[in-house]
C-alpha cells in the first residue's frame, strides 16, 4: 500500500488534539442518529442544527418512530431549519429502511447513496462514522481545502473539476483513522480553511498548501459569476388581538408546505378570506429571505383586531403571541412574529 499521504497523517493528528469532540452526534455509532446528524448539516451550520437535532431525536428516537410518524409531525419539527425537501426525504428514507432493510442500515456507501436525499458525500459520511468504512466525502467545505491545499484550477461545479476533486478525496483516504480523518476534514473546513480570512497561522497542513505557498486563498476555489436570482414579493398580514396571532397552515406542498404562516395576500383579501372586520393595517419594514432559486422580499403588514371570535375557518388557527415564532413556523416568519411580540410587550 502507498505510503500515506502527510496531508492526511497531519490531518488526523490535529483531529485529536485539536479538532471537535463533543458534538452531540459524536461518541455514537448508531446510523440513524449519524444519518440525521448528516442531514440537518446539509446547508445548515453547526450552531442551529443542535437545538433542532435534540428535540427531533426526543419525539423520534429510532427509525422505527420516525417511519411511522405522520409527515405534518417531521416537518413540525423541522420547522424554522429550511430546505423542507430535505425533511419529506428524511421521512422517506426512514421509510425504506423499515420497509426494505428491516430497521437494519445497509453499511456501503453505494447502498446509502441509493436513499432518498443522500448523496455520494453524505452517503460516505455515514459509511465512515457509524461503520468505519474508508469512503471519501466532498462537500462545499472539502472542496474549498481540496481546492486551496493542491491548487486546484476551474470552477469546482463543472464536470471535469468535479471528477478530479473525487479522485483527489479517494487518494488521500488514510488506511486507518477514518472516523478522525473525516471529522478532521470537516473541522478544517468549518473552522480554519473558511472562506474569508482563513486561519493560515494555526493550520496544521499550511506547509504543504499550493494556495497559502502562492498567497491564492482569496483566489481558490474559484467561483462561478453570480446568476441573477429572480425577486418575488408576498404580504403576510399579522392579524392579532394583543394576545394572540392568526396563522394559517400552509397546504401540503409548494413553498413552505405544511408550516404555518400568517395569511398571505393583501389585508383586504385576507379579511374576506378569514372572514374578519381588520382595523388599521399598519405597514411593517419588508424583510428579504434567500431560498435556492430565487429571493423574497416580505411585505407584512400588522392588523389588529378586538377580541373577535373567529369563524370555524379550516386551516386558521389563533396561536398565542408570545410563542407563535416557536409553533412551527418558517425562519423568517419567526423573526417578523418576534419584532411585533416584543413591540406588544
Ligand atoms: N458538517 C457535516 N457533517 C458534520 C459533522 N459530522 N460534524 C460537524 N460538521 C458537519
Amino acid at each position: 500500500m502507498a505510503a500515506p499521504h502527510p496531508f492526511s497523517t497531519q490531518l488526523i493528528a490535529w483531529q485529536k488534539v485539536a479538532g471537535r469532540h463533543d458534538l452531540p452526534w459524536q461518541k455514537t455509532r448508531d446510523p440513524y442518529r449519524i444519518w440525521l446528524s448528516e442531514i440537518m448539516l446539509q446547508q445548515t451550520q453547526v450552531a442551529t442544527v443542535i437545538p433542532y437535532y435534540l428535540r427531533f431525536l426526543a419525539s423520534f428516537p429510532d427509525v422505527g418512530a420516525l417511519a411511522a410518524a405522520p409527515i405534518e409531525a417531521v416537518i413540525a419539527h423541522w420547522a424554522g431549519l429550511g430546505y423542507y425537501a430535505r425533511a419529506r426525504n428524511l421521512h422517506r428514507c426512514a421509510g425504506q429502511i423499515v420497509a426494505v432493510y428491516g430497521k437494519k442500515w445497509p453499511e456501503s456507501e453505494e447502498l446509502l447513496a441509493e436513499l432518498p436525499g443522500i448523496g455520494r458525500s453524505t452517503a460516505a459520511a455515514i459509511a465512515a462514522f457509524a461503520f468505519g468504512r474508508r469512503a471519501a466525502i466532498l462537500d462545499g467545505n472539502v472542496k474549498r481545502v481540496l481546492c486551496r491545499h493542491f491548487g486546484v484550477a476551474g470552477l469546482p461545479g463543472t464536470a471535469a473539476v468535479h471528477r478530479q476533486l473525487w479522485t483527489l478525496a479517494e487518494s488521500l483516504l488514510p488506511a486507518h483513522g477514518i472516523e478522525a480523518y473525516t471529522q478532521g476534514l470537516m473541522d478544517l473546513g468549518a473552522t480554519l480553511c473558511t472562506r474569508s480570512r482563513p486561519r493560515c497561522a494555526d493550520c496544521p497542513v499550511a506547509a504543504g498548501c499550493l494556495a497559502k505557498r502562492d498567497s491564492r486563498q482569496g483566489e481558490l476555489p474559484e467561483r462561478r459569476p453570480k446568476a441573477a436570482v429572480p425577486r418575488r414579493r408576498a404580504s403576510f398580514v399579522l392579524i392579532s388581538d394583543g394576545r394572540r396571532l392568526l396563522l394559517e397552515r400552509r397546504p401540503p406542498l409548494g413553498l413552505w408546505g405544511g408550516l404555518l404562516v400568517p395569511p398571505e395576500g393583501e389585508p383586504a383579501a385576507v379579511a374576506a378570506r378569514c372572514g374578519l372586520a381588520l382595523g388599521e393595517a399598519q405597514a411593517l419594514p419588508p424583510l428579504e429571505h434567500a431560498f435556492t432559486h430565487f429571493r423574497l422580499t416580505l411585505e407584512p403588514v400588522l392588523c389588529r383586531v378586538d377580541g373577535q371570535t373567529l369563524a370555524a375557518e379550516p386551516g386558521l388557527e389563533w396561536v398565542d403571541l408570545a410563542t407563535a415564532a416557536e409553533a412551527g413556523v418558517p425562519a423568517p416568519i419567526g423573526k417578523l412574529i418576534r419584532q411585533v411580540a416584543s413591540a406588544a410587550d
